[in-house]
C-alpha cells in the first residue's frame, strides 16, 4: 500500500510517498524563498509559490518513490490549521488527483502530523506525551491513543518558534536575500555563547501553560540599552541566554506533565520545527530519562514541515477506514483537541 501525501499549510511545498508500515519512499520539500525581503511569511506570496511548485513537487515524489498513480491507495493532505490560501492549494491538488484516479482522500490535521513524525522511525505505544513546538504552536499533548488527544498546556501568547523568529529579527540576524528559519540562526550563534551570562525571565513557573512574549520583550529592552559595539560583542551571549530561557520553560513544563501522568507513560516525545534545536533535544532527553521514561525526537528532516508526517497520519486513518471524500475543505482553524 502506498499513499501520496501533500503538505502546504505555511511556506513549505511538500509531497511524500509513504507505505503501510510508515516507511518513507520519498520526501520532497520545496522551501519558499519569496518571503526573505519581508522578514516573515507573506500569505499571498505563499499561496502563489505553492501554485507554482506543487505539481512539480508531487511529480518528483512519485518519481523518487518509483510509483505510478495506479500504485497509490489514496491521497493524504493537510486540511488545517494554517494559512487558508496555502491550504487551499494542497487540498485542491489532492482533490483533483482523487477525482482523476478514483482514489480516496484523507484530510489530516497538521499538528497530528507533527505528533506522527516520531512514529516514522519507530513504534511508540500510547499513552505518551508530545511537546509540540513550532512557529505557530506550543502545546503539551497527552496522546491517550493515536487519534485521541488531551491538551495539558499551551502558549498564552507567542509560540516558541515565533519567539525565536522575533528575536532573530530584532537582533538583525535575518538575511535579506534568503529565507532562513530564525530559530536555526539564533541556535547556531548561541553555541558560542554563555547561557548563564544574562538572566532573562521564565514565565508562568509551575503553571501548565507557556508564555514567551515577555521574554521577547525582555531581550528587546536589553538590546536597546546596549551600544552598537556591545550588541555585536554580546551577540552570542544574548542568543545563548535567550535560548536557555526558552529551553528551561519547555523542559520544566514537560517534566511537570510527566510527573502528572507518572509511570503510566510509555514515552515523552518532542516534535515540530523547534524540535530541531539541539539544546532542547539534549535537555529534554537528560531530564526525561532521569525519570526512567524513554524519550524520542524525530530525525531532523521530519522536524520542520514535511509531507512524510502527513502520510504517516494518512496511513493510520486509512487503516481504520477514516477516509474523506472530495467535499473535503481546507480548514484554517482546525482543532486537534
Ligand atoms: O513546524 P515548522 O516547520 O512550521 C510551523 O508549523 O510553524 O516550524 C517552524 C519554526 C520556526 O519558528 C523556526 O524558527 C523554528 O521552527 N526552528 C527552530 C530551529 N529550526 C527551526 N527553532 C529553534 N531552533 C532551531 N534549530
Ligand atoms: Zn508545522
Amino acid at each position: 500500500m502506498h499513499l501520496l501525501s501533500i503538505e502546504s499549510s505555511c511556506d513549505e511545498t511538500a509531497a511524500a510517498v509513504v507505505d503501510e508500515s510508515m516507511q518513507v519512499h520519498a520526501n520532497i520539500i520545496y522551501s519558499q524563498s519569496d518571503h526573505a525581503a519581508f522578514g516573515g511569511v507573506v500569505p499571498e506570496l505563499a499561496s502563489r509559490a505553492h501554485m507554482r511548485s506543487m505539481v512539480f513537487t508531487v511529480r518528483e515524489a512519485l518519481r523518487e518513490a518509483d510509483v505510478t498513480w495506479e500504485d497509490l491507495s489514496g491521497i493524504a493532505v493537510t486540511q488545517g490549521p494554517g494559512l487558508v490560501g496555502s491550504l487551499i492549494v494542497g487540498v485542491s491538488v489532492a482533490k483533483g488527483i482523487a477525482m482523476a484516479t478514483g482514489k480516496p482522500i484523507i484530510g489530516v490535521h497538521h499538528m497530528e502530523g507533527h505528533i506522527f513524525s516520531n512514529l516514522i522511525a519507530q513504534k511508540i505505544e500510547p499513552p505518551f506525551l508530545t511537546l509540540l513546538v513550532s512557529g505557530g504552536h506550543t502545546e503539551l499533548i497527552y496522546v491517550e491513543e493515536l487519534g485521541s488527544y488531551k491538551l495539558i498546556g499551551r502558549t498564552r501568547d507567542d509560540a516558541a518558534g515565533e519567539a525565536f523568529d522575533k528575536v532573530a529579527k530584532l537582533l538583525g540576524l535575518l538575511p535579506a536575500n534568503e529565507f532562513v528559519a530564525g530559530g536555526r540562526i539564533v541556535s547556531e550563534i548561541a553555541q558560542k555563547g554563555d547561557p548563564d551570562s544574562i538572566s532573562f525571565p521564565r514565565a508562568l513557573v509551575g503553571h501548565p501553560d507557556f508564555s514567551f512574549s515577555g521574554l521577547k520583550t525582555s531581550v528587546l529592552n536589553y538590546v536597546r540599552g546596549l551600544t552598537e559595539e556591545d550588541r555585536h560583542s554580546q551577540l552570542s551571549d544574548i542568543c545563548a541566554s535567550f535560548q536557555s530561557a526558552v529551553v528551561d520553560s519547555l523542559v520544566s513544563k514537560t517534566v511537570q506533565g510527566l510527573l502528572q501522568y507518572g509511570k503510566t507513560l510509555n514515552a515523552v516525545c518532542v516534535a515540530g520545527g523547534v524540535a530541531a534545536n539541539r539544546s532542547l533535544r539534549e535537555s529534554l532527553r537528560r531530564e526525561v530519562e532521569e525519570y526512567g521514561v524513554p524519550f524520542f525526537c524525530p530525525d531532523f528532516e521530519y522536524c520542520t514541515d514535511n509531507a512524510a508526517m502527513i502520510g504517516a497520519v494518512g496511513v493510520h486513518r486509512f487503516s481504520k477506514g477514516l477516509v474523506d471524500d472530495i467535499t473535503l475543505d481546507a480548514s484554517p482553524r482546525l482543532k486537534l483537541c
